[in-house]
C-alpha cells in the first residue's frame, strides 16, 4: 500500500514537473498593454552581457560581399542583427530602400523602383510621399525584412552630388517634410525606418575622409533642419550616422552631433547606427552617442564587451543602446508583427503606384507657345532619339540601385555590377506609340550625331531623351550632360525646330541649348512606370505640376563653390578632362568650409543677386493660375490667399509661401515657410490656407543653444516659384 502510494506520488510529482518545464517562461514584454519602454526595459533585464552585444552589432558583409559567412535565417538584405530567440526577439533584417528595395534578384524576389526621392520631391505632395514610403514598407514586409534603411535627407548643398537623387532637393523644410511622410508610409507597415546619412554628408568625393566645418547656427538652420523636421514628422526607428567628419571628429563618434543634438535637443528615442564601416572606436563612439556598428564587430563586439567590463562604457550606456534598439522595434510593431508569412510582392500595384508619383514629379520647364501637350492626330511623322528610350528608364546606382525585372534593359542577358547604368524595362517609345497610333514613330540610339539630325529632319516632332546616371561613390565634377549629349541636342534641335527635350537625370544639369529647343521636360529617374508617365505628361493625359525641389544653375561659376572639395579632376596631370562620374577614394582628410553657411541653392543664388538657369519652385503647367485676396494671421502663423485656375484645363498648383526675417536678422533671402497644393477645374477658384512652420522662421541662438524668433517685421511673400511671386503682405512677430 505504502509503496503504491510512493509510486503514485512519484507518478505525479514527475507528470507536475514536466509540465513545469513544458510551460513556456511568462514574457511579460510581450504585453502589448506596455509601452515600448515598459517592454524594452523588462527584457533588458533578461540579457546576459553577451546577449546585450550581440543586439548592438551586425554579423558582418553577409550576402553583400560574395563568399562572406550569412547565417542561416539571413534574408539577403546589407544588414542583419541577431535577435534572442530564447526572449522572442527577432532578427533584425535590415534592407536598402531608398527608391525600392534593392539585392532583391539574388533571392529572385521582385521590388518596385520608384522614381528618384529628388522627383518625389519636385511633387511637393505628402501623400505621394506617404505611398512612397507605403510601397518600400510593403514590399519590405512581403520580403520578409523588418527595417528599412533609407530614408536619405542630407540637402543639395552641391548640385553635382553623386546621391542626390536619394535625397529630397535643397529645402530644409521641404525635405524633411517629404522625408519624414516617406517615413510614416514605411512604418504604416508595421516596419522600421531610418532616416540618413547623419550628418552634412553632402558630397561623394572623398565621403570617408572630408572634413565638414560649419558654424552651429547655420548647421541648425540647414542640414540639421532637415533631419529634425524628418524625425519629427516620421519618428524613425533609427538614425544613420554617415561617413565624413564635421569639426574635426567622425560623424559616428561626434558627441555634439550624436548626444548633443539628436539625442539631447531633439530627444530622439530611437537608436544610432553606424553606415557601414562608418564607426571607427569603441570607447569614445559609445561615449559620443553610436548605438549600433554595422555591418560587423570590429569595435561593438568583443572591444565593446572589454571596455564594459574595465569600466570604461558603463554598462548603463550599454543597457541604454540596447533600450533604444528593443524599444523602437516594440513601438515599430516588428515584435508583435513579424513578417511572416512572406507574400509575392504585388507587381501592379507597385507599378501603378511609382508611376501615379512619377507623373506629379515630371516637371515642365520650357513650352514655348503652348507645344506641348501634343496632339497626336495632327502628327504624322515622330522621331525618337537618345538616351535608350526605345528599351526603358534609367535608374540610380550604388545602394539605392533596385534590380531591374529581367536583367538591365540594354543587356539582360549580362549580369549588372555596381557602377553600370541600369535601364528598366518601360519603353517611352513604346508608350508614345500608344498615344499616336497614326503616326509613323522612329528611333534613333543618337549616338551618330549625322545619323541623328538626318532622322530628324523633316519630322513634325522630335523628342531627344537624354539622361545622366549618378551612384554613390562619385560626383559629377561639372553641370554638363554626360557624352555627347549636349552636341546631339544641340545638332537635332538645328536641324528641326520642334525639338523637345526629355530629361532623366540625377542631378540639375546645364543646358546649352536651351533657347534653341522648343521643350523641355525633367523625369528625373522615372521608376518602373516612368514610360507611361513621360508619354501622359506629353500628350496631356496629366498636366504637369511637379516643381523644382533644386535651382538649376547655369553655371559651375555661380555656385558657391565652384569646385567640389577635394575634387583634383581637371588637373594637368589627367589631361584637364573633366570626365562624367569621377569616384575619388581618398586616405588624407581634407577639410569642407562651409562658408556659405545656410546660402546655399535658391538663398545663394537671392542673394548673390546671380540668375539660375531655372529657380527653385519652378515649374509650367498647360494650365494657368493666378492668385489674389492675401490675408496673414500673425497669432497663428497662418496665411490665407486665392488660387483661381484661369486656363482652359483642369490641374494642379503648388502655391508656395517665402518669409524674410527682419532686417536685424542680416538675411538677404527669403525661407521657403510652407506650401498649398489645390486641383482646380478650369475657371475654379479657392481658398488656400498655408500654415506656415514655426522652425523655418526661427533663428538658432548659439550662445543660449536654442531657437529664437527675432521680434517685427517679416515679409510674406507668396507665388508660382521662388523668382514669381504673387503676393506679398506682413506677418508681425511679437
Ligand atoms: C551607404 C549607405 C547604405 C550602406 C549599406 C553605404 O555605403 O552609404 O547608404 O545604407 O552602404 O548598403
Amino acid at each position: 500500500m505504502r509503496s503504491r502510494f510512493f509510486l503514485t506520488m512519484i507518478i505525479i510529482s514527475s507528470v507536475v514537473s514536466i509540465a513545469a518545464q513544458e510551460k513556456p517562461a511568462p514574457r511579460p514584454w510581450m504585453s502589448p498593454q506596455l509601452s515600448p519602454d515598459q517592454r524594452a526595459d523588462l527584457v533588458v533585464r533578461q540579457l546576459t552581457l553577451s546577449e546585450k552585444i550581440q543586439l548592438v552589432h551586425g554579423i558582418g558583409w553577409g550576402p553583400l560581399r560574395p563568399g562572406d559567412p550569412v547565417p542561416p535565417d539571413n534574408n539577403g538584405g546589407a544588414g542583419e542583427v541577431q535577435g534572442i530567440r530564447r526572449l522572442g526577439i527577432p532578427s533584425l533584417q535590415q534592407a536598402d530602400s531608398a527608391v525600392g528595395v534593392r539585392m532583391a534578384a539574388a533571392q529572385s524576389r521582385y521590388a518596385t523602383l520608384l522614381p528618384s526621392v529628388l522627383g518625389a520631391a519636385a511633387s511637393w505632395d505628402v501623400k505621394a510621399a506617404h505611398l512612397y514610403g507605403d510601397v518600400i514598407g510593403r514590399e519590405l514586409r512581403a520580403q520578409g525584412y523588418n527595417q528599412s534603411i533609407g530614408g536619405g535627407v542630407n540637402l543639395a548643398r552641391d548640385p553635382r552630388n553623386g546621391r542626390l537623387f536619394e535625397y529630397p532637393g535643397e529645402d530644409p523644410l521641404l525635405a524633411g517634410v517629404t522625408v519624414g511622410h516617406v517615413i510614416q508610409g514605411i512604418q504604416a507597415n508595421k516596419i522600421m525606418a531610418d532616416i540618413k546619412h547623419y550628418a552634412f554628408n553632402d558630397q561623394e568625393t572623398g565621403r570617408t575622409v572630408v572634413d565638414v566645418h560649419i558654424s552651429k547656427q547655420a548647421a541648425h538652420e540647414s542640414d540639421l533642419l532637415a533631419f529634425e523636421l524628418g524625425i519629427r514628422i516620421g519618428q524613425p526607428s533609427s538614425v544613420m550616422c554617415s561617413y565624413n567628419k564635421v569639426e574635426g571628429d567622425w560623424s559616428c563618434e561626434n558627441k555634439w552631433l550624436l548626444n548633443d543634438v539628436l539625442k539631447g535637443e531633439w530627444k530622439f528615442s530611437g537608436f544610432v547606427v553606424s553606415d557601414w564601416e562608418a564607426t571607427h572606436s569603441t570607447t569614445k563612439a559609445a561615449l559620443a552617442g553610436l548605438d549600433m556598428e554595422m555591418p560587423g564587430a570590429q569595435f561593438f563586439g568583443t572591444p565593446l564587451e572589454d571596455a564594459v567590463h574595465r569600466g570604461k562604457v558603463p554598462q548603463a550606456r550599454l543597457d541604454d543602446m540596447v533600450h533604444r534598439l528593443l524599444r523602437s522595434m516594440f513601438a515599430a510593431g516588428v515584435i508583435d508583427h513579424p513578417s511572416s508569412p512572406r507574400q509575392v510582392v504585388d507587381p501592379f500595384r507597385g507599378r501603378d503606384d511609382a508611376q501615379h508619383i512619377e507623373e506629379e514629379s515630371i516637371v515642365l520647364l520650357k513650352n514655348d507657345r503652348g507645344a506641348l501637350p501634343l496632339l497626336a492626330d495632327s502628327l504624322h511623322r515622330i522621331v525618337v532619339i537618345g538616351a535608350h528610350a526605345d528599351v526603358g528608364v534609367l535608374s540610380g546606382g550604388g545602394s539605392a540601385q533596385v534590380d531591374a525585372p529581367g536583367g538591365n534593359a540594354i543587356s539582360p542577358d549580362k549580369p549588372t555590377k555596381w557602377g553600370e547604368a541600369v535601364y528598366f524595362p518601360s519603353s517611352p517609345l513604346r508608350c508614345i506609340r500608344q498615344h499616336a497610333p497614326n503616326a509613323q514613330v522612329s528611333f534613333d540610339a543618337g549616338t551618330d550625331l549625322a545619323a541623328a539630325v538626318q532622322a530628324a529632319r523633316g519630322a513634325d516632332i522630335v523628342l531627344v531623351f537624354a539622361d545622366q546616371y549618378m551612384s554613390e561613390g562619385g560626383d559629377a565634377p561639372t553641370l554638363a550632360l554626360p557624352g555627347n549629349q549636349n552636341a546631339l541636342i544641340a545638332a537635332v534641335a538645328k536641324a528641326n525646330p520642334h525639338t523637345f527635350v526629355v530629361l532623366e537625370t540625377g542631378n540639375p544639369v546645364s543646358m546649352p541649348w536651351l533657347d534653341d529647343v522648343q521643350g523641355v521636360l525633367e523625369a528625373w529617374y522615372p521608376g518602373i512606370g516612368g514610360g507611361q508617365a513621360i508619354a501622359n505628361v506629353l500628350f496631356g493625359t496629366v498636366n504637369p505640376s511637379g516643381k523644382l525641389p533644386i535651382t538649376f544653375p547655369r553655371s559651375e561659376k555661380d555656385l558657391p563653390h565652384p569646385r567640389i572639395f577635394g575634387m583634383t579632376y581637371n588637373t594637368p596631370a589627367n589631361g584637364g578632362l573633366p570626365e562624367h562620374w569621377v569616384s575619388e577614394e581618398k586616405t588624407a582628410s581634407f577639410p569642407a568650409d562651409y562658408t556659405e553657411g545656410v546660402r546655399f541653392g535658391y538663398k545663394w543664388f537671392q542673394s548673390e543677386h546671380k540668375q539660375p538657369l531655372f529657380p527653385f519652385g519652378f515649374g509650367l503647367s498647360y494650365t494657368h493660375f493666378t492668385y489674389d485676396d492675401l490675408q496673414i494671421d500673425s497669432d497663428k502663423k497662418q496665411v490665407h490667399f486665392r488660387v483661381r485656375n484661369d486656363g482652359q484645363r483642369s490641374g494642379t498648383e503648388v502655391a508656395q509661401a517665402y518669409v524674410q526675417l527682419p532686417p536685424s536678422s542680416g538675411e538677404k533671402f527669403m525661407r521657403l515657410s510652407g506650401w498649398g497644393r489645390v486641383t482646380l477645374a478650369p475657371g475654379a477658384s479657392q481658398q488656400v490656407t498655408v500654415q506656415l512652420e514655426p522652425l523655418a522662421l526661427a533663428s538658432w541662438d548659439e550662445p543660449a543653444e536654442r531657437w529664437n524668433w527675432i521680434h517685427g517685421d517679416y515679409r510674406v511673400k507668396v507665388g508660382r516659384s521662388s523668382a514669381d511671386i504673387a503676393l506679398s503682405g506682413h506677418l508681425m512677430m511679437q
